[in-house]
């Protein structure tokens, strides 16, 4: 069954263009990654609130990438370790995707 992994971030405004920028020019890792299927960052008309939405094949294939270095190549060295205590993870959701 295949998984869309929800990830909600906030940043004050000063961090947002420079965000948006970065996810523009992402490293694209995770597009060569076995089972990735697509991402994609959406934001609110006011940029008050950023979704990071990465859909997998299943659940097996999502963990796998984020205990990877793939991962970590990603997030330009960050690995999920490292995240584990930011507070933004959370908010991280699984999701099924049932149709
Ligand atoms: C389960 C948690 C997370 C998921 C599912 C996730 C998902 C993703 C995906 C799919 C990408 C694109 C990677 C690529 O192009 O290869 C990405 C990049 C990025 N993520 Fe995450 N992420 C997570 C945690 C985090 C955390 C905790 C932060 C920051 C606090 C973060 C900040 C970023 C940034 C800044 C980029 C762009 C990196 C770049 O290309 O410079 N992510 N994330």
């Amino acid at each position: 069954m295949a998984v869309v992994s929800y990830f909600p971030i906030s940043l004050p405004p000063e961090a947002r263009e420079g965000f948006e920028k970065t996810w523009k020019n992402r490293v694209g890792a995770v597009d060569t990654f076995p089972g990735f299927i697509s991402t994609e960052l959406l934001a609110l008309p006011g940029r008050d609130e950023y979704v990071v939405l990465t859909r997998f094949e299943d659940e097996k294939s999502f963990e796998a990438w984020i205990t990877s270095d793939n991962f970590t190549k990603g997030h330009r060295g960050e690995s999920f370790d490292s995240y584990k205590d930011n507070p933004m993870m959370r908010n991280h959701k699984l999701f099924d995707v049932l149709g």
